[in-house]
């Protein structure tokens, strides 16, 4: 483990601090300043030449900023004879604009591949991406890990009663239908039709919700948009009890007051995202993803298979 460094910018530096725990090993000298016009100054501590550098930057909001910092970092590094350099992103931004879902618009998750790529990550270790095909976005090798384990450990220990696990839009099936089978529970989705571009969208519920307790499952909650209005489906199907198990707490907008006023009972997100003070609140709970990073952080560095963290 001696030519393995771990680097982290100022995106979630709590998190790197938390997988080096898990490592056993201090965290890399790294200093990530502003220039006073604000374009970003790095400096690397160490020597660096020949290691093996996990560079531990989620681009979150505020997502440009992030972004940037991590690929001026990256430049560093490369610049400095890391041996190899693996971006470390537990939250992918702009992964949300992954294709042309209207004309002359930018696939902009493809736009950041070829950024990192060309700024110098040799890997990448990411988290529950927004749509699996992304990986398909670089040509350099990807992890890609899920945080399910993290979440049915802690769900199972809230004794739902018949629980049923929701998706809250179609997209969300093949991961839904993994909590359930995980859970021992039933599955069900919310399907969002717009009846035409004048009427309002309609919410249909496939599967058995009625007299459960249900959790709503999902990569990212944003605003809260579209969780709360599952949520409200749910309630006037008869659904008991509802919580919310969301990898990504991006929460922007008014997310956490309308969650506060919402009949979401418990919000469970990781931190693969800081939640900051001022947006900590007794209905969300925060699990940390910092031991499965660290574990796939040093399988990937023994050069060992990482798959049996799926299991
Ligand atoms: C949608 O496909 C995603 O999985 C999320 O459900 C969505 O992006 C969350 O955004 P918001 O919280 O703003 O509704």
């Amino acid at each position: 483990m001696n030519k393995l460094e771990v680097f982290t910018g100022n995106a979630n530096p709590e998190l790197g601090k938390e997988i080096c725990r898990e490592l056993g090993k201090n965290l890399g000298a790294l200093t990530v300043s502003r220039f006073s016009e604000g374009e970003i100054r790095v400096k690397i501590g160490d020597n660096v030449r020949g290691k093996d550098v996990f560079l531990i930057q989620p681009t979150s909001p505020p997502v440009n900023e992030n972004m940037m910092e991590l690929l001026v970092m990256l430049d560093a590094f490369k610049r400095a004879s890391a041996g190899r350099i693996t971006a470390v992103i537990p939250y992918y931004g702009y992964a949300r604009q992954d294709r042309k879902d209207q004309p002359r618009v930018p696939i902009s998750a493809k736009l950041m591949a070829n950024l990192l790529t060309v700024a110098g990550a040799d890997r990448i270790l990411t988290m529950d991406l927004h749509a699996g095909q992304i990986q398909g976005f670089f040509d350099i090798p990807l992890d890609h890990l899920f945080a399910a384990n993290v979440f049915v450990e802690y769900i199972e220990k809230l004794k739902l009663k018949d629980l049923v696990i929701v998706s809250p839009d179609v997209g969300g099936i093949k991961t839904a239908r993994a909590y359930a089978k995980r859970l021992g529970a039933g599955l069900a989705i919310v399907d969002k039709r717009r009846i035409s571009p004048e009427k309002a969208e309609v919410m249909n519920i496939l599967g058995e919700v009625e007299g459960r307790d249900a959790v709503l499952v999902d990569d990212l909650i944003a605003t809260g948009g579209s969780l709360l209005e599952a949520a409200q489906v749910l309630k006037k199907n008869g659904v008991k009890k509802i919580c919310a198990a969301v990898v990504h707490g991006v929460l922007s907008g008014n997310a956490i007051k309308d969650i506060e006023s919402s009949i979401i009972e418990e919000l469970i997100i990781t931190d693969t995202i800081p939640l900051t003070d001022e947006r900590k609140h007794p209905k969300i709970t925060v699990l940390s993803v910092a031991p499965l990073l660290a574990e796939a952080v040093k399988r990937i560095h023994q050069e060992e298979s990482i798959s049996c963290l799926f299991d």
